[in-house]
């Protein structure tokens, strides 16, 4: 018998634990439709702004030999704009994750008040974006995060994941804190703050020097985490980073991720990365004797 790729993520049925990650290929509902018809089991917008907000001048992205470095300072059209991406994007069959992003804690409860008329199945809390102006302070509180994960629980049903940085420290504390407030899921981890320099010129890469780090070079960091908030809390994780195999994605859930994000493996393989993903990870499976993908939260 075939192994079961199905896992629920918050009352919310998933076809396989393949989730589009924030930031790629996720600016449009079109896009976001097209990653859940390729076979993506969950979907999450690029973060959604009260206003509009241009992003960084380029250079915004740096290739490195085993991961991605970007700066793009969240290009987006804003919330009003959004509510109508969502709509298409929920024409799919593909659950749709709602990321959102604002400097303030209001903020972010305001953009979350807008884009309710598009009833999103779950949203994400960007509370760790590497490359805006205090991106990463809320992540880095456990005081703050649970502040904010309270406030935007108060305008919203639906289950809210916080979006933890993997450069928060008090991973362990930064999680009680925001499970305590009322978060049903985590999604873990954000890109790690990093830097490229142009030898030549001896000067960063990035017009904004610092970017975040992504791809292979970040999976063992995210391993890492995600085992810590596991330990930490029940709720469950959404492992993300460097994730382009099944048994990749394999050693995410057995190390306590219920589904597992995939977004810089889009960017270097197109969207057949999620059926890749998924083939891959019901081949394990198979030869393991596994029926479903509970199973392997024991190990591989
Ligand atoms: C950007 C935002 C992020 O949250 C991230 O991890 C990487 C890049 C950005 O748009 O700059």
């Amino acid at each position: 018998m075939k192994p079961k790729l199905s896992v629920t993520l918050c009352g919310i049925k998933l076809d396989n634990p393949t989730v589009l990650a924030s930031g790629i290929i996720g600016n449009t509902g079109e896009l976001l439709k097209r990653a859940g018809d390729e076979g993506a089991g969950a979907v999450t917008t690029k973060s959604i702004s009260l206003e509009p907000w241009d992003g960084h001048p380029s250079p915004n992205v740096v290739e490195l030999e085993k991961g991605l470095l970007n700066a793009m300072g969240l290009p987006n059209p804003g919330a009003e704009d959004f509510v109508e991406e969502i709509n298409i994007a929920k024409q799919g069959d593909a659950p749709v994750i709602a990321s959102i992003v604002e400097s303030t804690i209001q903020g972010y409860a305001d953009v979350i008040s807008i884009l309710e008329s598009s009833e999103p199945h779950m949203y994400e809390l960007n509370a760790s974006c590497p490359n805006v102006k205090g991106g990463q302070d809320i992540s880095r509180s456990p005081e703050l995060a649970g502040k904010l994960v309270e406030k935007a629980c108060g305008v919203t049903n639906a289950p809210i994941s916080f979006k933890i940085s993997p450069d928060a420290g008090k991973l362990a504390d930064v999680a009680r804190a925001v499970d305590e407030s009322g978060a049903s899921a985590i999604t873990a981890v954000n890109t790690l703050p990093a830097k490229a320099i142009d030898s030549k010129a001896n000067l960063p890469v990035l017009y904004n020097k610092i970017g975040g780090l992504s791809g292979d070079l970040l999976r063992p960091i995210a391993l890492r985490c995600v085992s810590e908030i596991s330990d930490a809390v029940e709720i469950p994780i959404i492992g993300t980073g460097g994730v382009s195999t099944g048994q990749h994605a394999a050693e995410m859930i057995s190390s306590g991720a219920r589904a597992v994000g995939i977004g810089t493996a889009v960017w270097h393989h197109g969207v057949g990365v999620f059926k890749k993903v998924s083939n891959e990870l019901s081949s394990i499976m198979e030869k393991k004797g596994f029926e479903s993908v509970g199973d392997i939260e024991h190990g591989i």
